[in-house]
């Protein structure tokens, strides 16, 4: 088993960026499509709608799943206000590639060490923007930081927003998880029941609280190497199950290790993702070609540059 992976990019010196450069194909304001037609990969600046414009071309997407840095944890620390005016331009460039029925989902963080930031600024620049909000969900992340002072930090947040009518299918909410609660009494034609007896479905929808997803560690077939805040396939397949139709095309402007991208083709949907960094565009276009080549998901202890003999 190979056992070298990447270190955490974002951490290492630059020295390695800089090694890793020449193997990446793509440069700012390049895409990359799919030699199977199904998906398009640019390195662009999210905030810049002619470079968005170009990697949507005719198309719009029915669902976005972003998830930009937070600003506090894993990136330098930014104002507030100037993080917020930044989240405010991505999104008018979302909406502007985005078709009139169309769903919206946000990753997010809310520091509970720094004023819950930057959530509840999020949530009020949205109220401004030109889309319902829908849900806000609560991804149980199972390595949360803790201390004796203070409840453990184990929630993701991801906010749902629509426009227009998008579609919605309830089938993506059933988990595997066993009903065993009896829930409230309700009187059906005259008749008391309780909820187990009432439910069609012998197994508890996710709602949103989302309990039953392993987050990404390096055990897992999943795992990419160097990359530091790679989201579960399973809560992306959980998404695009529930809000795109198959075949359908799906927008993610955060790419980092293509688990949208490689979500999407695993569901039989199209996907048009982007990162500012030519790094994480290559790891994404690796992720994906590896999965057509050997069926695995990730490189778990191995990375994307193997080949290079980094
Ligand atoms: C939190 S990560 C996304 C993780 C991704 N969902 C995954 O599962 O791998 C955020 C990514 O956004 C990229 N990024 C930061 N600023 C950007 C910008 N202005 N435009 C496009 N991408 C940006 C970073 O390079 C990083 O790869």
């Amino acid at each position: 088993m190979h056992k070298t992976p990447l270190p955490r990019l974002d951490l290492s010196e630059e020295t390695l960026r800089t090694r890793l450069l020449p193997y990446c194909r793509l440069r700012p304001g390049q895409i990359w499509d799919d030699p199977r037609g199904r998906h398009r990969v640019a390195c662009l600046d999210a905030t810049d709608a002619t470079a968005v414009a170009a990697l949507m071309g005719r198309d719009r997407a029915e669902l976005a799943i972003h998830d930009p840095p937070y600003n506090l944890v894993a990136f330098a620390e930014r104002e507030l206000a100037e993080y917020i005016a930044w989240c405010g331009r991505w999104i008018d460039v979302t909406l502007d590639a985005l078709a009139d029925d169309a769903s919206l989902y946000v990753w997010l963080g809310a520091d509970q060490r720094n004023g819950f930031q930057p959530l509840p600024d999020f949530m009020m620049l949205m109220r401004a923007k030109p889309m319902r909000a829908r849900s806000f969900i609560t991804m149980r992340n199972q390595r949360g930081y803790g201390t004796a002072r203070n409840w453990m930090a184990v929630r993701q947040e991801l906010l749902y927003y629509t426009r227009g009518n998008p579609i919605f299918d309830v089938r993506a909410e059933y988990t595997d998880i066993p009903k065993i609660l009896r829930g409230y009494y309700k009187s059906v034609d005259g008749k008391v029941t309780e909820n187990l007896e009432r439910g069609k479905s012998e197994t508890i929808r996710a709602g949103n609280v989302w309990v039953d997803i392993q987050q990404v560690f390096y055990r897992l077939d999943e795992n990419v190497s160097g990359c530091y805040a790679q989201k579960p396939l399973k809560a992306i397949a959980r998404i695009l199950a529930a809000s795109s139709a198959p075949d359908g095309l799906v927008l993610d402007l955060f790419a980092h290790s293509g688990t949208t991208l490689l979500a999407a083709e695993l569901a039989g949907r199209r996907c048009r993702s982007a990162d500012l960094d030519p790094v994480f565009c290559e790891i994404a276009i690796r992720r994906l070609e590896h999965q057509r080549a050997t069926g695995r998901l990730g490189w778990q202890h191995g990375h994307a540059f193997e080949t290079e003999g980094f």
